[in-house]
């Protein structure tokens, strides 16, 4: 599947394919997607069969603008605000659908809600606009594993399941979007991600509340505890690391290794650490190698993001 430099020539054929019910993987701030048109079951078949995604985990739907967004969902006054401080940006909204819109069940898992994200990125932005359609995509990578933030991960795990890859460099962020429930006044966050709880309230005065991990009623669905994975086992805040081990450090004291090892950040800046992440892991996910020993992460602001992910990481595979 090629690998193409998103110019405009190769974001124009790409919104063809879209239209024509095929696959585009395409950068956006976050990590990259694994787009179809989102008001085409067929297309959207293709995504789950293509990552090996469970049928119940919906879709998050990508449009170019707010108007575009509100042909899909109904906006409350508290979803109105978010819209104006995040949007375009990495901030995924789940609202209830309008009646009648042009989404299939198949998008949504079936849901009476939709998430909705305008991306900030030129080459989705610009994706989005010339395809003039919503366009449902998860992050291109296989269900379960690491997310892609350079399109040369999305061609080793998704191989030719895309007619096409477009191509832009690493993600800025390198974090999917923070996913909130913003369907009623009562905002709760069900992903942490780029945008942090803090930046939220600062922004809206409105302090969500957090419900991230729930395997049992997920609200959620994807939010399956063992995700982001590897294939070596993870092992969390390591001081040491053991024979046989890679090493995922953080900050300016990291512990001596022979091994393969990787700093998310030697000054300890947890945005740098935080766009970084995915490539260190499938970096040190190699041969031989007994597990990745991973440093403690503080666990505010990003730093709840990132621990989230390597908490999934960690945990038992499924
Ligand atoms: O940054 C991102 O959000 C990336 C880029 C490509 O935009 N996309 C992404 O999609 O991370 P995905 O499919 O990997 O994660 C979507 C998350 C899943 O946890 C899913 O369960 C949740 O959003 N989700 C989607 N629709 C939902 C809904 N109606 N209600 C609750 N959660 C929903
Ligand atoms: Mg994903």
């Amino acid at each position: 599947m090629p690998v193409i430099p998103a110019t405009p020539a190769a974001i124009a054929a790409a919104a063809r394919k879209i239209r024509d019910g095929e696959l585009v993987a395409f950068p956006t701030e976050t990590v990259y997607g694994l787009g179809a048109d989102a008001t085409n079951a067929d297309a959207v078949a293709a995504i789950y069969a293509a990552k090996g995604r469970p049928q119940f985990n919906p879709l998050i739907v990508h449009v170019a603008d707010l108007a575009a967004a509100k042909e899909l969902a109904i906006f409350s006054a508290q979803a109105e605000k978010l819209a104006a401080a995040f949007w375009p940006g990495p901030l995924t909204m789940v609202l209830p659908q309008r009646p009648g819109n042009a989404i299939p069940d198949r998008t949504t898992a079936g849901l009476t809600t939709v998430a909705i994200r305008i991306p900030s990125h030129p080459v989705a932005q610009a994706l989005l606009k010339e395809a003039a359609c919503p366009v449902a995509a998860p992050s291109a990578n296989r269900s379960g594993h690491v997310s892609t933030t350079h399109a040369a991960h999305v061609a080793d795990d998704l191989g030719d399941q895309a007619a096409m890859i477009l191509e832009a460099g690493p993600t800025e962020f390198g974090l999917e979007s923070t996913v909130i429930d913003a369907t009623t006044d009562k905002l709760i966050i069900l992903r942490h991600g780029a945008i942090t709880a803090e930046t939220i309230t600062a922004a809206t005065g409105i302090t969500p509340a957090t419900n991230t991990t729930d395997d049992q009623a997920p609200t959620s669905p994807g939010q399956l505890t063992s995700h982001y994975a590897p294939s070596c086992p993870v092992r969390l805040n390591a001081e040491s690391v053991n024979d046989g081990e890679a090493l995922l450090a953080f900050g300016p004291d990291a512990p001596p290794c022979s091994g393969p090892h990787i700093n998310l950040s030697e000054t300890g800046d947890l945005g740098e650490a935080a766009a970084n992440l995915f490539a260190a892991l499938r970096a040190l996910d190699q041969p031989g190698v007994t597990a990745i020993a991973v440093m403690p992460i503080p666990d505010h602001g990003l730093g709840k993001a990132i621990n989230d992910r390597l908490r999934r990481a960690a945990s038992p595979r499924t």
